[in-house]
């Protein structure tokens, strides 16, 4: 049986339908505090409801239930956040993982892979950024996915368990039956904020910063579709349960969208003049990040196939979905 952390949110939801799609036995741990019950009820698989910051919870999971392997995704993810309350990111984030990591040792699972984060890698000293790439977070939510692979690396050594680490750039889009989305409360990220504006949630979509060093002034990411993002995630199982060593792999598609391209995307794909307005650039934004992800083709053979477009169109179908559910 698979154990997945954080299988009620966005990513590991998905993460979740498509092990099960595989014919997988999954297990969903998450305590739903920024994760919906709803989102594992309509997935029909069997969950705990379980909060890694407390030892005894994840124990008594792997006293009831043979896992083989872990994919954990459990933690709290907005930047912004973690700068105002470190302590919450660092216990969340860092403790619940130690306890999650000497649980499996326990319990003799020794397969984990793990959400990280281009955010480890901070300020890009050039790009497109390798796994190489020196990783100097600035901000504690970085920090938080730096620590947990530092100590997945010492876990290794001491216990012999091994992890895949997959840095992940910008994640987007949805299942493309329409099944689950994005659903963060409150949405930061740049694809559901257009898309709510498009929907006349009220707000007009803000636009932060459009005096970069780049080609229309605004910032530049890499746009990861979340099908094919979990697809990376199956064949780093795969890989760990056919022997593999402990390793590191950036997931995203070596091309970057900027700001005002996602905004055309999303103005194309709804066939919608977007109400916008452009506002002072947001703290600890970097100018550019773009992956890249060769090393994830040379040794997964992983390699994305959803352009922008379809990230944004899968993104569109669910947030139609989303608005009329929550009526
Ligand atoms: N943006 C806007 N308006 C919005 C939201 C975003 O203009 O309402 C802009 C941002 O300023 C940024 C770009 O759109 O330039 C992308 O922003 P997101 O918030 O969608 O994503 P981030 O690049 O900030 O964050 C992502 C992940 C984080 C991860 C980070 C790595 O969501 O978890 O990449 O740097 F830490």
């Amino acid at each position: 049986m698979i154990l997945v952390t954080g299988g009620a949110g966005y990513i590991g939801s998905h993460c979740v339908l498509k092990l099960k799609e595989a014919g997988e036995k999954v297990l969903v741990f998450d305590n739903f505090s920024t994760g919906h019950i709803e989102t594992v009820q309509n997935l029909g698989v069997e969950f705990v409801k379980g909060d890694l910051k407390n030892p005894s919870d994840i124990n008594a999971v792997f006293d009831d239930y043979k896992i083989d392997a872990v994919v954990h995704f459990a933690a709290f993810s907005q930047v912004g956040e973690s700068v105002k309350e470190p302590y919450k990111y660092f216990q969340n984030n860092v403790c619940g993982t130690l306890n999650l990591l000497d649980v499996m040792v326990k319990h003799d699972c020794k397969k984990i892979v793990f959400s990280s984060t281009a955010a480890t890698y901070g300020e890009p000293v050039y790009t497109p950024i390798d796994e190489n790439h020196p990783q100097k977070p600035i901000n504690p939510y970085g920090e938080t996915k730096l620590t947990v692979e530092m100590i997945m690396d010492d876990f290794d050594k001491a216990y012999g368990l091994k992890s895949v680490r997959l840095r992940y750039f910008n994640v987007a889009g949805a299942d493309e039956s329409g099944r689950i989305g994005e659903w963060h409360e409150p949405e930061t990220h740049l694809v559901p904020n257009v898309l709510k504006a498009a929907l006349g949630s009220g707000q007009v979509f803000k636009l932060f910063g459009d005096d970069y060093d780049t080609k229309d002034g605004t910032c530049v990411r890499d746009y990861i579709d979340v099908n094919d993002l979990i697809d990376a995630h199956i064949l780093a199982l795969k890989y760990l349960q056919d022997g593999g060593d402990t390793n590191v792999f950036n997931l995203g598609t070596k091309t970057g969208s900027t700001v005002k391209e996602v905004f055309a995307a999303c103005e194309n794909v709804t066939g919608m003049k977007i109400p916008y307005e452009i506002c002072p650039r947001r703290e600890g934004d970097p100018a550019i990040l773009v992956a890249d992800n060769t090393k994830a083709l040379e040794i997964f053979g992983w390699q994305p196939s959803r352009k922008l477009q379809n990230s944004v169109q899968s993104a569109w179908n669910w947030e139609q979905i989303l608005t009329n559910r929550n009526k």
